[in-house]
């Protein structure tokens, strides 16, 4: 298939606004780029439900916290337009910075935010989320899409960009998308590329403690299920920054989960400098 590539704003919502004229519904999948499936999945959710898909690609400065990890930040745009021409992509928004931010201090969203703005990745990497918000924010205005595509790997993310749009009274749906894996459970990530082949392996502890602890839930104390599951990481040798247990809706961390509650089991831990996250939601 053919995509048209726009790097102007302007040109995207000229062209965007003739699409809207001819009465088509807009899906939105906003990545960093180093595409795999699990953007893809977005994208093709997204060709489901809308007529006419967009995706951006823009490695955002101002969500990474730590500067080497921007600087290492997987970048391949030639290859990334290959993958999108396989897919049911229509169009590519591949802007510069210049373009998101064109005056310094761009405006940066501060809804009231759930415990999602406290605990977690808010709390693990500081200021990350206010740069998220800020980005996100910029292309919703940019793209104006009926409905925005979010993965549920960044379970956290999709609230915290869930209730920013409420806040502000974005008239964009948002969809959070099922998590894409690998044969041995693994969670398809653009960090995974970063892997040697032993942490790689080594990784695979992440989702199936997430699955050990979801089976154990009905029955077991939640902190000795966070507990040894922290543990059975470790034993791996991945270094666990969280392990929790929380409420789906607002991320509250939870000592007890009581029937019919919904949750979600988070984790994030580095594999030598690679820093993953996953998650699993209870019940399915
Ligand atoms: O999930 C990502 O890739 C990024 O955080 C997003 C949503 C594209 C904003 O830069």
């Amino acid at each position: 298939m053919s995509i048209t590539i726009f790097k102007r704003s302007e040109d995207l919502i000229h062209h965007v606004n003739e699409e809207k004229k001819k009465g088509c519904s807009i899906g939105f999948v906003p990545t960093m780029g180093a595409l795999h499936q699990g953007h893809i999945s977005l994208i093709e959710a997204s060709a489901i439900q809308c007529d006419v898909t967009v995706c951006s690609i823009f490695v955002n400065p101002t969500q990474f916290n730590d500067k080497k990890d921007l600087e290492t930040y997987p970048r391949n745009l030639c290859s990334d337009i290959k993958v999108l021409m396989d897919s049911s992509c229509d169009i590519l928004f591949a802007p510069d910075v210049h373009e998101i931010y064109p005056h310094e201090s761009g405006f940066v969203p501060s809804p009231e935010l759930s415990w999602a703005g406290k605990v977690m990745e808010a709390a693990h990497r500081p200021g990350h989320y206010d740069g998220v918000m800020q980005v996100v924010y910029r292309l919703l205005d940019i793209v104006k899409p009926d409905v925005l595509f979010m993965g549920q790997k960044d379970y956290q993310q999709q609230l915290i960009i869930r209730q920013m749009i409420a806040a502000y009274e974005i008239k964009t749906k948002l969809v959070m998308v099922p998590t894409e894996r690998e044969a041995d459970g693994m969670a398809l990530s653009s960090r995974n590329v970063k892997l040697d082949e032993e942490s790689r392996i080594k990784a695979t502890i992440l989702s199936k403690t997430l699955h050990d602890i979801k089976s154990q839930l009905p029955h077991e104390d939640v902190n000795s299920l966070q507990e040894k599951g922290i543990n059975q990481i470790a034993d791996k040798g991945l270094e666990v920054e969280y392990l929790q247990v929380a409420d789906q809706n607002t991320l509250k961390p939870l000592s007890k989960v009581h029937k019919g509650e919904k949750v979600v089991i988070c984790v994030a831990a580095r594999a030598g400098d690679v820093r993953l996250i996953d998650n699993v939601l209870y019940p399915d």
